[in-house]
């Protein structure tokens, strides 16, 4: 198979994760193409400086056309703010390469639904970031959420992600705290396709949603010795409703920047009749499953590192963060490369582009105080 050469644009937090993600690629023991970072650009030289120490990378640059321009890179990870989604996506897919999108996929449905066009009408593989389903246990639970015979009636599902990270009032802006950069959609641009990737992927799209929003703090430090207006909603609650097996069954999408006790909190729960799973990265080890018997209980199933993708790790070593990453963009190279068979992908850009048509109707029905039929 062709090594897949890369580039990135934004080599920030996740230019950073990507690129350390691309350097174990030969931990990949199975069927996956080669892959390999050969550009990178950023604005900051403090950044690219970072990137010096990245071996098999050729061009440092500034300047994103002249990564563009690179003969040598055949995709492009883009990890820019929300702001320039929309512009950045379509000049990769314009200059003739694939695209790993970061989410939100734009800063809105406008520009999430263009740059989707622009992918089809320009025929490029374009697929948006969202790791947390490739942990073991969320794999599991996905694999188990499909299986209606198991779960009976569906009564309820829960998909959520909870980080603490503004609770502190002292603690600095950044961009993802102002809605020009972040976009109206707030904590659902930056957390939302986390929780959507797995009902989507099952076909569990909400009709209806009545959405409940709160505002952090105000204002925060803006490191320079002032403050800075932080304006985007840090919580969303979205009470959905969603057609399961024919029955309407509520479903519930938790985003929260403000969720006390909760550091980086990713969950999915569904509930049936029969039986329910459960995983939580609060014990990332462990995946709940319920069988109805006489009594109620979970059961707690201790998991190893049975990864999508077979890696050189032993089955038996717990699996973290920066493996999901390296999944992701294992599923990435496989799925280009048309050898990914039935093995979970990542986002595509329509389920992008469905998450934003919920966020939409999620800042509608905040706004009235009713619920929404989604688009
Ligand atoms: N998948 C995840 O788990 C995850 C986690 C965090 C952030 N994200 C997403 O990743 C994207 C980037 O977030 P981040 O946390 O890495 O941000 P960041 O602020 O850490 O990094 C952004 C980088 O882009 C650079 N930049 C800004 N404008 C530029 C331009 N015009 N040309 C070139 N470089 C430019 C900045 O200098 C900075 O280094 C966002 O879409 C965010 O939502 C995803």
């Amino acid at each position: 198979m062709e090594t897949l050469k890369w580039g990135i644009i934004g080599g920030g937090l996740m230019g950073r994760e990507f690129a350390s993600a691309l350097g174990r690629w030969f931990a990949l023991t199975g069927d996956v193409p080669p892959a390999l970072l050969v550009a990178v650009c950023d604005l900051n030289p403090t950044a690219r400086d970072w990137f010096k120490r990245v071996p098999g990378v050729t061009q440092i640059t500034g300047e994103a056309d002249e990564l563009l321009a690179n003969p040598d890179v055949d995709a492009v990870y883009v990890a820019l703010p929300h702001n320039l989604h929309r512009e950045f996506y379509v000049r990769t897919l314009q200059s003739g390469k694939d695209l790993l999108a970061e989410k939100p996929f734009g800063i809105d449905l406008e520009a999430a639904q263009f740059v989707c066009d622009e992918a089809k009408r320009l025929g490029r593989f374009v697929r948006c970031s969202s790791e947390m389903p490739f942990l073991p246990g969320a794999q599991r639970a996905w694999k188990m959420a499909q299986q209606l015979d198991v779960l009976g009636r569906v009564l309820e599902v829960r998909s959520g992600f909870l980080h603490s990270s503004d609770l502190d009032p002292n603690k600095a802006a950044n961009w993802k705290r102002q809605n020009r950069f972040c976009g109206e959609n707030g904590v659902l641009n930056d957390l939302g396709m986390h929780v959507a990737h797995v009902p989507l992927r099952l076909g569990w799209k909400p009709s209806r949603v009545y959405a409940q929003l709160q505002h952090g703090f105000g204002e925060r430090p803006d490191g320079r010795g002032g403050m800075t207006v932080c304006d985007t909603w840090d919580n969303a609650l979205l009470h959905c409703d969603v057609e399961i097996g024919g029955e309407v069954v509520p479903m519930r999408w938790e985003t929260k920047r403000m969720a006390p006790t909760e550091t980086n909190t990713w969950y999915f729960e569904v509930l049936g009749t029969k039986g329910g799973v459960r995983f939580s990265t609060k014990t990332p080890k462990t995946l709940f499953v319920f069988e109805n018997g006489r009594e109620q209980s979970w059961k707690a199933i201790d998991l190893g590192h049975a990864s999508v993708f077979e890696t050189v790790t032993g089955g038996i070593f717990e699996f973290g963060f920066p493996d999901s990453i390296l999944q992701m963009l294992a599923a990435f190279a496989c799925e280009r490369a048309g050898v990914l068979g039935d093995r979970f992908g990542m986002a595509t850009p329509d389920e992008a582009v469905a998450s934003h048509q919920v966020w939409a109707a999620a800042l509608q029905s905040h706004a009235e105080k009713r619920a929404i039929e989604v688009e």
